[in-house]
This record gives structure tokens, C-alpha cells and sequence, in this order.
């Protein structure tokens, strides 16, 4: 069955192509809208940048929101130094033509849910939660009509990138992830458990290049930005491709593979803000709110993208 979609996002290089890859993939999924987040980059440039991968992707079709511009609580940090400072440094693409709509994010996604069946919708939150946690404490009757949040956020074994111990969605927003996770909702978490597997290594991103079209060529060089940067912070053979995972995982769930366990957010202590904190080996009888993967087949992962990016 077609799952039916929201893909709450920060472009960011890696959202653009897990973007790309739900454009690409009508058969198993229709994106219903895309609402903007700041994350990455401030919202104006990430609300600009979801409208630049919906034109490249030739669907100017899609009707992209604004939504949060800060966290709820917390001042915004930014991650220009991993993706640029328009978010999308690497490829040249236009500025959009297409209209950014007139409602807010939020607003948009209380509506959708709202008018939609129980369990029906898909959330797929990309950056920080800011949005998700808005529309869920302003309208907590359209949780029940979620059927799963798939995210890409938190960590256990690898426990942090943009702290010693938190990953860069959470930590940004703590406070809206705590929400989420303990909304009732079903959730999938990609960690970097998961994305620092994903590699993308020189003949992966070959293959991207190697496809000869705008897409192809467009991606190639924003996997060839932020692996400069990643490169030198991991001494790794490529850099991890995080966000993907969360759309891939809608086409060909089979690719993962994890616990499905306890997690909570920190939210009180400085030093660990935003860890998640997973309870991966069942020493606590809290209860079980999250798959929390762990495995992915990465070259699986890698071919599945090549073969849909080349459809586009
Ligand atoms: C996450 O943070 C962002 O920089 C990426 O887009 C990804 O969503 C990885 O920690
Ligand atoms: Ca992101």
C-alpha cells in the first residue's frame, strides 16, 4: 500500500536526498506536502532549499510549508560548517520559482491529520522535532491518526556528532523531541547507529555521478560538499548518509534492522542535553516506545538509491 506522507525536513544536502528518493518512489510512497524546519540552516533557507529539490526533481507540484523558525525552548544552533551556508553548498542549482504556501507548517500539519483517517498518516521528521511537537501539544487528537513517525535523530552506541553525547536533530530541540517520543505514536529512529554505516564511499558516489542526469550529477556534488568536512572529522572511507534512510526504509524496510525498545530524551543536564537514551539491553521495564534500528544493509541501501535517483 502507497504510504501516504509528510516529510518534515531541514535541507540540508542529505534531506534533499532523502527527498529525491520519496519523489522518486510513487509507487510506494505519496509525499502529501513538505514542511520546513530551521535546523541545518535558519528557515528561510531550508523552506527555499525544500522548494530548490521539489523544481530539480521536476515537481514544483508539491506544496512546501514554513514552519518553526527556533526550537521551543532553546536558542537554534545551526550546522552551516557541516552543510554550507545556503544549507545546499555543493551543486548549482536556481533559486525556486514555486510559491512557498501561505500557511503555517503547523497549521498545515494539524489539518492534514485531522482530516485524515486514524493511522493513515506518515511522519517523517528529518531535523529537529520542532514542528511535530508543536502540532502534537496544540492538537493532541491527531496523534491517533499517525500510523508511524519514521525519524532520523538520537544515538546509543555511536552517541553523538554534535556533542559528545547527542546527535544533531535532538540536541537542537530536546524539549520537542521529548514530546514526540512520549506522544504514543508509533516510531521508527534511524540513529547514527544506522547512518554512520551508510557510508558514502568514492565508488557510491561514482555511481550517483555516473548517472548522467541533472539528479544524478546535483547529488554527486552534494555528497562530495559535506564529506570534505565529514572526512576529516571521522578519518572515514566516506560520509554517512543519514536522512535517506528514513524514505528508504518506507520502500525497502527489510534493509533495517533493530530493538524495538524504551528511549528518552534528556532534557535537564547540560553536559548530556538532547542524549537519547536508548535502553537497548531491557534494564528498565520502561515501556517500549521506539524501534530503535541498529543494522542496515548499506550497499543495499546505496543501490536502491542509485536505481530510484535515476528514474527522476
Ligand atoms: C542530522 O543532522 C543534520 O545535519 C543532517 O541533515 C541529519 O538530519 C545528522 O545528525
Ligand atoms: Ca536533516
Amino acid at each position: 500500500m502507497t504510504r501516504r506522507i509528510i516529510i518534515d525536513t531541514d535541507p540540508g544536502q542529505d534531506d534533499a536526498i532523502a527527498i529525491l528518493l520519496a519523489l522518486a518512489s510513487p509507487d510506494e510512497i505519496e509525499v502529501l506536502g513538505i514542511t520546513a524546519v530551521a535546523g541545518n540552516v535558519p528557515l528561510e533557507l531550508t523552506a527555499k532549499n525544500a522548494r530548490i529539490i521539489c523544481e530539480l526533481a521536476g515537481r514544483d507540484d508539491i506544496k512546501v510549508y514554513a514552519g518553526c523558525d527556533k526550537p521551543l525552548g532553546r536558542a537554534l544552533v545551526t550546522a552551516e560548517h557541516v552543510h554550507g551556508q545556503t544549507g545546499l553548498n555543493g551543486p548549482r542549482l536556481p533559486d525556486p520559482k514555486m510559491p512557498l504556501q501561505d500557511q503555517h507548517g503547523v497549521d498545515y500539519i494539524i489539518d492534514t491529520l485531522r482530516d485524515a483517517e486514524p493511522g493513515t498518516i506518515t511522519l517523517c521528521p528529518l531535523g529537529p522535532l520542532t514542528n511535530i511537537a508543536a502540532a502534537f501539544t496544540r492538537a493532541p487528537d491527531i496523534v491517533e491518526k499517525v500510523r508511524e513517525i519514521v525519524l532520523m535523530g538520537g544515538a546509543y552506541f555511536e552517541v553523538g556528532n554534535i556533542t559528545p553525547t547527542a546527535e544533531f536533530n535532538i540536541y537542537v530541540d530536546p524539549q520537542a523531541a521529548d514530546i514526540v517520543f512520549r506522544a504514543g505514536a508509533p516510531i521508527v529512529v534511524m540513529p547514527l547507529d544506522v547512518t554512520h554505516k551508510a557510508l558514502v564511499t568514492p565508488e557510491r558516489n561514482a555511481a550517483f555521478r555516473s548517472l548522467g542526469t541533472k539528479v544524478g550529477t546535483a547529488v554527486a556534488n552534494m555528497t562530495d560538499f559535506f564529506e570534505r568536512f565529514d572526512k576529516e572529522k571521522y578519518g572515514s572511507e566516506g560520509a554517512p548518509l543519514h536522512d535517506p534512510c528514513v524514505t528508504a526504509y518506507l520502500i525497502r524496510p527489510e534493509l533495517f534492522s533493530g530493538r524495538h525498545i524504551n528511549v528518552e530524551i534528556e532534557t535537564s543536564s547540560e553536559l548530556t542535553m538532547g542524549m537519547t537514551v536508548a535502553d537497548w539491553w531491557g534494564v528498565t521495564d520502561r515501556p517500549r516506545n521506539a524501534m530503535f534500528m541498529g543494522r542496515i544493509d548499506a550497499q543495499g541501501y546505496f543501490d536502491l538509491l542509485t536505481e530510484r535517483l535515476a528514474r527522476l
